[in-house]
């Protein structure tokens, strides 16, 4: 039997319209930091966003061509939203060894499409994705900014029918994390 929603949701670890904010803070300093923040904001928001980019930029004092320069140049940086809601399964770890395998596997196997792909109508991308900084909750699941927690391996059902039901506060917090 399924947890109920309220037991298996929580919010994102980077408070929100903070997230940008605290990316910027943690990489700025460091070298090759333009690429590793680049790649966190895609593995939290599941693509680079202009509004992202361009706060991105903002905070860390880097122009916005030298953003796109470097989007553009490596084809793993997706600038438009692969589905409208872009699922990201953690297989870090401590996920891993959680089961977040099977997680993977049950929403594949609910959603109809494989690791790395969306649905035909765009409206989903399901996506496998490295150590998403909230391990003391695996296995975890985000969907845009908003994390699902403890899951279960054969889980996948039950996270399509929370996403459904949460598609008002994701949209909301996506909006609120490029403000
Ligand atoms: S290994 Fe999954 S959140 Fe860290």
């Amino acid at each position: 039997m399924s947890t109920p929603i309220e037991a298996t949701t929580v919010k994102a670890a980077a408070p929100k319209g903070d997230m940008i904010s605290t990316l910027a803070n943690k990489w700025k300093s460091k070298p090759g930091s333009l690429i590793m923040a680049l790649h966190e904001l895609q593995t939290k928001v599941g693509f680079v966003q202009r509004e992202s980019a361009m706060r991105l930029g903002h905070e860390m004092g880097v122009p916005l061509a030298q953003i796109y320069e470097v989007v553009t140049f490596y084809n793993y940086f997706k600038t438009e939203a692969p589905g409208k809601y872009i699922i990201s399964v953690c297989l870090g770890t401590a996920c891993h060894l959680k089961g977040a395998g099977g997680v993977l596997a049950s929403l594949s196997k609910e959603l109809n499409v494989p690791e790395g792909h969306s649905t035909p109508d765009k409206e989903y991308h399901l996506q496998a994705v490295r150590c998403l900084g909230c391990c003391g909750l695996a296995p975890v699941v985000s969907v845009n900014n908003k994390v699902y927690a403890k899951l279960k391996p054969d889980d996948g059902r039950h996270v399509i029918e929370c996403i459904q039901i949460d598609k008002p506060m994701i949209e909301a917090e996506q909006e609120s994390a490029v403000d």
